[in-house]
């Protein structure tokens, strides 16, 4: 028996999809990240950060963490902040969903509210960081993880990685990875370049993300994609880039709640239908792993509502409708 909650952190699950790709001559296998305890992916750069700043002796129990984050980063941070007793204050903004807010509430964590853009940039990260930087110099014994440029973001998922090769056998041909702070691409990268892994590592990015593109434009899901361009960013570990609309990403995330029953975020659609998009160039008996960043309960009101698609989209229910037909019953054992 493991104690305590931080210790379910990572030792996720990998699922083969056995209907997305039916027929296809590669096998799909996706690692579900929501299965984290906090239900993200950013569990483990969260822990990560706070540990080695703890070790290091650089925070303890009286210091204030400071963050800028409207989602998962943030709910990881409170979770191992409520288990470590310290005080988080979590700087959103107004794009913020009221259920990340009332989470972050419920795990004990502050929310300091910026209701304006920056008046130089326009964006609202820059106004984000702004107020991150008044308050650590307001609030003594304060620290700032900064997933952004912070290593331990990337060093925590080169476990990720050794997990993954691990449980398949050191065979993985593909990995597709979502990109927003690069904490997920440069450590897995890293971990096949050390390890001397011939997998090719891809980013799933979103068009009108800074990343890879200097096409900024407005994105509707968060969870990958960068109005900045982080530190973290390293171009050479990365094989190749796949950029995808919120439409396919909505697509991608009906589809496999149709197909396989499973509910995630949009940035798990977006990876899928990156795929989708390679295949043809995935050499017979390939294997391909999907990172799964986040669950879908976190969408119902967005990707998972009918009024918010048909409102941004128009009709487009066609796109993953007919795959509801004709499933086989093939029984599932556990
Ligand atoms: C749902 C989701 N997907 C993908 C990502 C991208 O991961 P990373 O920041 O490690 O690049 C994030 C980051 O916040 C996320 O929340």
């Amino acid at each position: 028996m493991k104690a305590g909650i931080l210790s379910l952190v990572g030792n996720t699950p990998i699922v083969q999809l056995n209907q997305f790709f039916k027929d296809s001559r590669f096998r799909l296998f996706a690692k579900l990240e929501a299965y984290n305890p906090g239900g993200s992916i950013k569990d483990r750069p969260a822990l990560h950060m706070i540990e080695a700043a703890l070790r290091r002796g650089d925070i303890g129990p009286g210091t204030t963490i400071i963050e800028s984050s409207s989602g998962n980063m943030g709910i990881g941070l409170a979770q191992a902040c409520r288990y470590y007793g310290m005080r988080l204050i979590c700087v959103v903004d107004t794009k913020t969903t009221t259920q990340n807010m009332a989470i972050l509430r419920a795990y004990g964590a502050e929310i300091d509210l910026v209701s304006k853009p920056d008046p130089v940039t326009g964006e609202f990260l820059q106004a984000r960081i702004n107020r991150v930087q008044n308050l650590l110099h307001s609030i003594p014994d304060s620290f700032w993880p900064d997933q952004y440029s912070n290593i331990q973001n990337a060093i925590a998922h080169e476990q990720t990685m050794r997990e993954i090769v691990t449980e398949l056998d050191d065979r993985v041909d593909y990995l597709f990875c979502s990109t927003s702070t690069c904490g997920t691409i440069r450590g897995c990268a890293t971990y096949v370049r050390n390890q001397n892994l011939q997998t090719k590592v891809l980013a799933v990015d979103a068009i009108g993300s800074v990343l890879f593109s200097d096409k900024s434009a407005k994105r509707l899901i968060p969870g990958h994609g960068a109005a900045v361009v982080p530190k973290l960013l390293k171009r050479d570990l990365i094989d190749e880039v796949i950029h995808v609309s919120d439409l396919e990403c909505v697509v991608g995330c009906r589809r496999l709640v149709t197909e396989e029953a499973i509910l995630v975020g949009g940035s798990s659609g977006a990876v899928v239908m990156a795929i989708e998009r390679m295949r043809e160039t995935f050499a017979a008996g390939a294997t391909c792993v999907a990172i799964f960043p986040d669950r879908g309960e976190r969408y119902l009101d967005t990707i998972y509502s009918d009024v918010w698609v048909e409102q941004h989209f128009g009709n487009v229910s066609h796109l993953w409708r007919n795959s509801m037909e004709s499933k086989p019953c093939t029984m599932a054992t556990y």
